[in-house]
Order: structure tokens, then sequence, then C-alpha cells
């Protein structure tokens, strides 16, 4: 099949655009940067275009130069404080909200399916019971989070082939995430501050990119949550695994969201409840305490 990816550059994009890759597709790749990630360069059946998400006229290009069957958005503003400040924020929603409008217009145009990645910052994260994928108890905390819930909002409502997945604490290849930031923070240190009272999955994006084609492929049209297996642990839980699993030997301090001041609230309950993915045929993710282990090997 012939995708179109955007955000090739990013932790999820580039491993999604391998996945797709290695099964035979032809992949389409967008992104800001001028080159795209040595995963994917020269690759056979790969290209790679470059632009700004907010000029809608070069993605309107774009489209019509990859001609789609697929296509998979993966690219967003990500920078989820400094979507907050208020210079950024027609940029935020042009890069979030308009551009995915623009795309999901033309895959309706087209009759291309449109799968949206989105977050769990879509809910408020009250409470400790996880979210379905089709929960509607949307309240997004910061402006990140509403503009990707508006990005779910116009997906759903422009066209019927389409799939919404929602991921969250993704760390890869291409990127800086949680792990390297725990590594960072490691370093020379006795004691490490991380907070115990947010709690989610850790999702290897090499999974997660494998479970976005399957969904991809398939004509089980709707809203899925896709996460690791291995249950629902807090932060410092995460950076104990991490440390163990690189032999650091550093004390955690457990400390609460609301010891560090940052522009953008954030939800505290990430629990997503990926059991919807079973129901519709699709294989579940390994555990993410085996990604964590695969990607400290490949990084
Ligand atoms: N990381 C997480 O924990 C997490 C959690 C929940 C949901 N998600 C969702 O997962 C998806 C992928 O995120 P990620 O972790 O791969 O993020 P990432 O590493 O920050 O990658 C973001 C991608 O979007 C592209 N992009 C950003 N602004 C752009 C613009 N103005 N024009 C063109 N391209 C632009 C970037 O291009 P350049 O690199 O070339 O600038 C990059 O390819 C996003 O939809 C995100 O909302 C991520």
């Amino acid at each position: 099949m012939r995708y179109l990816v955007t955000g090739v550059t990013g932790q999820l994009g580039s491993e999604v655009a391998q996945e797709l890759l290695s099964r035979g597709h032809e992949v389409f790749g967008t992104g800001r940067k001028e080159e795209p990630p040595a995963l994917l360069y020269g690759k056979n059946g790969f290209s790679y275009t470059a632009f700004d998400l907010a000029d809608t006229d070069a993605l309107r290009a774009a489209f019509e130069k990859a001609s789609p069957e697929a296509v998979i958005h993966c690219a967003s503003w990500t920078a989820v404080d400094d979507a907050e400040k208020e210079e950024n924020r027609e940029t935020v929603r042009k890069v979030n909200v308009e551009s995915t409008g623009v795309l999901a217009k033309l895959c309706a145009k087209t009759s291309a399916k449109l799968l949206y990645v989105s977050t769990d910052y879509v809910f408020n994260g009250e409470g400790t019971a996880p979210y379905e994928a089709d929960s509607t108890d949307f309240d997004p905390l910061n402006v990140y989070g509403a503009t990707k819930l508006e990005g779910e909002k116009v997906v759903r409502e422009t066209l019927e082939k389409h799939f919404v997945v929602r991921v969250s604490w993704t760390f890869g290849r291409y990127g800086n995430n949680f792990v390297e930031k725990m590594i960072r923070a490691a370093e020379g240190k006795e004691v490490v501050k991380v907070v115990d009272d947010q709690f989610g999955t850790p999702t290897y994006t090499v999974d997660a990119a494998k479970g976005i084609v399957d969904i991809s492929g398939s004509e089980e049209y709707g809203t899925y949550n896709l996460t690791s297996s291995g249950g629902y642990v807090s932060r410092a839980e995460f950076a104990a695994e991490i440390f163990k699993a690189v032999g650091i030997n550093v004390k955690i301090e457990p400390v609460k969201t609301s010891d560090f001041k940052s522009p953008a609230r954030r939800p505290l309950n990430s629990r997503l409840d990926s059991s919807k993915l079973k129901a519709h045929g699709f294989g579940i993710l390994p555990d993410w305490r085996d990604g964590l282990k695969r990607y400290l090997a490949e990084r």
C-alpha cells in the first residue's frame, strides 16, 4: 500500500515508517528537518519531503504528490510547556488542528484512510481508573491536550475511514524521552527526585509502531488506546526500572508533581485501557520492561 506518514523525523513516526517499509509498503515521509533520520535514509520504497505543517499549501502539495491510500499522521507540536506561551498558541493550533483538518478533508476526498495519533492528555487524569478507548470524559488540562482533542474531533467529523490511536509515555530511538532524561539526571548524583503520583504505561515506539501499522492495515475503524502491556506504574517506579536495567546505583527520592513548577498542568492518571485492541482482533504489545531492555540495547 502507498502511505503518507507525517513526522518521520520524530520518535514515533520514524519507527512507523521503518515498520511499513519492512512490510513492503511504499512510504512518503514528511518532517520539518532537512533530512530524514539515518534509519530511513536511502531505504528502498522511501521518499521524504520537508516542510512546516503550518503551511497548509505545502501539506496539500505533499499529499497530491504522494497520492496515498493511507495516511498515518504522527507529526504534532509536542512541546507541552512551550505550547502554553501566548505567542505560540496560534502556531500550535495550526500544527495540531488545522493541518489535521486539511489531511482529513484530503483523505475524505480521495477515499484514503487516516490514522491520527493522539494522547492521554485529552483527559484530565483525575481518579485512578484506566480510561477506556471510547471514553468521552474529555477535559484536557493544557493547550497541547486541547489541540490534540480538537484534532481527534475534526478527524471523527470529517471522514468515516479513520482511526484515532492514543499512545502515552512513549520512548524511542529518535527523541528526547523520559529514559534519556533519567539517565542524564542520574549522572554524578547519589539521589534523583522523581514524581511518584503520575501513573501510566511506558511504551517503546518500536512496539507502538507495529500496533499502529496493524491497525492502519485493517478496516476496524474507530478509536483505540495503544500502550505496552505489563501494567501501570508511577514515574518513580519506571525510573527505578531504568536505573536497574542500566546498572546505575542512585537513590530515588519520591516527590509530587505539584513540587515541580511547570507552565503546563499535566494529568496524574495516564492509565489507558488498551483492551479494545483485542476485541477487534489486534495483538497486544509486549511488556514495557521487555521494550525498555530492547531500547537500551539498541540506543
Ligand atoms: N512522546 C509521548 O510520550 C507521546 C505521548 C502521547 C502521544 N504522543 C503523540 O505521538 C505522536 C508522535 O509524537 P513523538 O513522540 O514522535 O514526538 P516528536 O518526537 O516530538 O516528533 C514530532 C514530529 O512532528 C514533527 N513536527 C512538529 N512540528 C512540526 C511542524 N510545525 N511542521 C512539520 N512537522 C512538525 C517533528 O518534525 P521535526 O523533528 O522535523 O521538527 C517530528 O517529526 C504525536 O501525535 C504526539 O502527540 C506522544
